[in-house]
């Protein structure tokens, strides 16, 4: 086991650091204020070669490993959680499934304008009734000669108000539960497909959701994504590979918060010392370094298994669960070590701790993570 880094994991990091203290950091306490989409970061972020990092250089992308992408993702999240989720999505919920079930064909044209950032992407496997029970989709296709006609309501999808392309989980044959759902891959600006108002959100407040509605919208069999009856599978193997992206946003939150609150705990006295003095806040301050490390080992393993072809289900959910609580318990006792300061909106942790929130509950919330977790280790048990 080797922890040292490549040339090309530190080239990445330093790329994402400086993108993210000279794009991001001016920036991202504004844009979280106005709820405003930072489309100037998201075409830098494409020039970069950040929405396609691990996608093929033929198809637009970088080419680079799941690791370059997880530092990646670590390096912005920790400045502005919203600008990584955006990112993330692109390349975990909608770049990967079309490398992974993609034909040819549809790599040319979808993929490569997702991966070069000409377009962007969402994901939509969510409804009001089918969150943590994904399979029970009530957004159906039904087939008319070459074509299929979709009709059904898609909830909370993050880039949803500016997405080019979309990955669409459905019904196309109910009777068979969730081996009648089918994957397609959607031009959000077609006929039939509208998007509601985004959601006003405690947190990632510049990265925009909102409610997709499909109205007999027509899609030719070419969009489908694999098989009729492999949509679960793709949005299960997809999420293997998102809930890696996420725990490495929960890894930036935590390392963003930690940072600011060990710098604050140096400066600021209290009865004559620095309150990093006093043992209670040096010892929040230990626990909280080793928690985000933990955290980040456990987030390469599963990112080395992905590079290596291997299956990472139960290591995907098991770092975006530990990263996602480390995320909430560092940006709590970051706001604590602030005090008062720690509550207002001029010091970055009150951001820190209203975006963490959500890494415990989207791409699967904390008790689907421990379902996925011990499902797998009662079932290897025989
Ligand atoms: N890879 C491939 N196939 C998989 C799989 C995986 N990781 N996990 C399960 N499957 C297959 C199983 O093999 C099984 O196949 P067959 O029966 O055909 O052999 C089938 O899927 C059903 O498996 P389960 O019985 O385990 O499925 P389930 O209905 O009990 O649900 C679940 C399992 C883990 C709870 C799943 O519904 C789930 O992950 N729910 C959470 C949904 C979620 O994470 N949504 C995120 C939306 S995206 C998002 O949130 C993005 C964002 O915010 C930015
Ligand atoms: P529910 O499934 O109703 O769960 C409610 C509570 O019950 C939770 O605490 C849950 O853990 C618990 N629970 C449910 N079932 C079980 C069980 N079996 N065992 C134990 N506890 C259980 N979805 C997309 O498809 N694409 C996106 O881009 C996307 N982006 C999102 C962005 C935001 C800001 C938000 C808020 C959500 C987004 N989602 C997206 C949806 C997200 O994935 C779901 O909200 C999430 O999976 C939970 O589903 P739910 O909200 O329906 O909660």
């Amino acid at each position: 086991m080797d922890f040292q880094l490549t040339e090309e994991h530190e080239a990445i990091r330093r790329t994402a650091r400086e993108f993210a203290a000279r794009s991001v950091a001016p920036i991202a306490a504004e844009i979280d204020k106005q709820a405003r989409y930072p489309k100037e970061l998201v075409d830098e972020m494409g020039e970069l070669g950040f929405m396609g990092i691990e996608v093929d250089p033929d198809y637009g992308g970088s080419g680079m490993d799941p690791l370059s992408y997880v530092i990646a993702m670590e390096e912005i999240s920790a400045v502005c959680a919203s600008t990584g989720v955006i990112m993330s999505v692109n390349n975990s919920l909608v770049c990967d499934p079309l490398r992974k079930w993609g034909s040819h064909e549809q790599k040319q044209k979808w993929l490569e304008p997702l991966a070069s950032g000409e377009k962007l992407g969402c994901f939509m496997l969510s409804e009001p009734d089918a969150g943590s029970d994904a399979a029970a989709q009530k957004t159906v296709a039904v087939r008319d000669g070459d074509h299929y006609v979709i009709t059904g309501v898609k909830n909370w999808i993050t880039n949803g108000p500016q997405a080019d392309t979309g990955i669409l989980m459905l019904m196309t044959d109910k009777a068979k539960g969730h081996r009648g759902i089918s994957a397609f891959i959607i031009d959000m600006n077609g006929e039939g497909v509208s998007r509601g108002p985004k959601d006003d959100k405690l947190g990632i407040r510049a990265s925009h959701s909102c409610q997709i509605f499909f109205t007999d919208h027509r899609v030719h069999e070419s969009q489908r994504l694999g098989n009729e009856g492999d949509g679960f599978k793709v949005a299960m193997s997809t999420l293997d590979c998102g809930r890696i992206g996420i725990a490495a946003q929960a890894l930036g939150i935590a390392r963003g918060a930690f940072e600011a609150a060990a710098r604050y705990a140096t400066e600021r006295k209290t009865f004559g010392k620095a309150i990093a003095d006093h043992q209670a806040i040096s010892f929040m301050l230990a626990d909280m370094a080793t928690e985000i490390d933990a955290a980040r080992l456990l987030t390469y393993r599963a990112a080395a298994l992905k590079a290596a072809g291997k299956r990472h289900s139960v290591e995907s959910a098991m770092c975006k669960l530990m990263a996602s609580e480390v995320a909430n318990k560092v940006a709590k006792n970051a706001v604590q070590i602030f005090g008062g300061n720690g509550y207002v909106s001029e010091y970055p942790v009150e951001r820190a701790y209203r975006d963490a929130k959500i890494t415990e509950i989207y791409e699967g919330t904390s008790e689907i993570q421990r379902v996925v977790i011990a499902s797998n280790l009662i079932r290897a048990l025989g």
